[in-house]
């Protein structure tokens, strides 16, 4: 089997230490692996397989030979390297927001639109965590039973900021218990034991910039454009795992058997399912898996086409570094790692 040159851009993150675990737990074929993050990082050790390598600076140069670049550096990172990576050959698979809505940039997860990625140009996107666990759960429904309108809440973790939003909530968590004031950098007010119905900048919609993303990655994902969706995205005094209340319409009535007989076999989805013993997702049992869970689905009392359910998935493992790793892997399946233009 072929082997690729891989480089991680983002490395000492936490999406970008996720990437070394699961390239490394999924026998990615990787001739040699190159670190890269800012000049902070430059110079720190850290180990790949066993093996210790020195993290370099993002530099134009840094692309030379590369195969397969993963980035999670920030939207500003992307933008300036991701171009000057698909100009050398890399195919660069992107988890910051840059390239989603790019008509020229495929935006895919493995079990929905895996044929999307055949047409990248250099360039993939990975979409937007919460999205991702939700078109997951939703697209195996959607095939059978056309969804006409999505509702959801969502319930985020801290992780999905970063390493610094981990130590904001550790720090402020203690400071509460001690009877001390917290002071907040990361998000604009206080985390611990607190909820922030605010992710991202806010538009002029009233909507928020994250909130946005579910409403327009989901409809590109699942080439769904009729598709209405509306968002309420909320951070949680969570450390990992993103947990979302789906209400969806579909075209015709849909039994909750039905869903969680679909959902049973459907690719990426575990069902979590059994009121009586209290068995239903969770974020502190789902981070560190692959997998999305989805239970408590219900008929929607609201809606006589519509369902609810409850939708958790690892913010960090299929809402970014996983279902990268997912895209690199269908690539190499399918031959389509090749340079821009051919
Ligand atoms: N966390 C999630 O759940 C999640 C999910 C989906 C997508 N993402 C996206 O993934 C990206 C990273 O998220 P994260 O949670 O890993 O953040 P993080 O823990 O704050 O890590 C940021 C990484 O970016 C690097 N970086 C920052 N500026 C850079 C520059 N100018 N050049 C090169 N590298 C630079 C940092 O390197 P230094 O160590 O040198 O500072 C660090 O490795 C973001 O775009 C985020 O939106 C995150």
């Amino acid at each position: 089997m072929k082997q690729y040159k891989v480089a991680i851009v983002g490395a000492t993150g936490l999406v970008g230490q996720e990437f070394i675990k699961v390239l490394e737990q999924r026998n990615f074929p990787m001739d040699s692996v190159i670190l890269l993050a800012s000049d902070r990082s430059a110079g720190k050790k850290m180990f790949v397989a066993h093996q210790e390598l020195e993290v370099k600076e993002t530099v134009p140069e840094s692309f030379k030979g590369i195969d397969i670049a993963l980035f999670s550096a920030g939207a500003e990172t992307s933008k300036h390297f991701s171009p000057i990576a698909a100009q050398a050959g890399t195919v660069v698979v992107d988890n910051s927001s840059a390239f989603r809505m790019s008509p020229r940039v495929p935006l895919v997860v493995p079990e929905v639109n895996v044929e999307d990625i055949e047409w990248h140009r250099g360039i993939i996107a990975n979409p937007n965590c919460s999205t991702i666990q939700m078109v997951v759960a939703l697209y195996p429904l959607h095939k059978v039973n056309p969804i006409r309108r999505i509702i959801v809440d969502t319930y985020q973790s801290v992780s999905g900021t970063g390493a610094a939003a981990i130590e904001e909530l550790t720090t402020q968590a203690r400071q509460v218990l001690d009877g001390q004031n917290t002071v907040p950098h990361v998000y604009p007010h206080q985390i611990a034991f607190n909820i922030l119905p605010e992710i991202d900048v806010f538009l002029d919609n009233g909507y928020t910039k994250e909130e946005w993303k579910m409403v327009e990655e989901t409809r590109k994902i699942m080439h769904a454009e009729d598709t209405a969706v509306s968002a309420t995205c909320v951070r949680v005094p969570v450390f990992t795992g993103h947990s979302e209340a789906v209400h969806a319409e579909f075209s015709q009535p849909m039994s909750p058997e039905e869903a969680r007989r679909i959902l049973s076999q459907a690719p990426g989805v575990k069902l979590l399912d059994d009121p009586v013993i209290s068995l239903y997702p969770q974020p502190w049992s789902a981070a560190g898996t692959d997998e999305v869970f989805v239970g408590r689905i219900r008929q929607d009392a609201s809606n006589p086409r519509g369902l609810a359910m409850w939708v958790v998935a690892d913010n960090l493992r299929k809402g970014a570094a996983l279902n990268a790793v997912q895209i690199a892997e269908e690539m190499v399946k399918r031959d389509w790692v090749r340079p821009r233009g051919n």
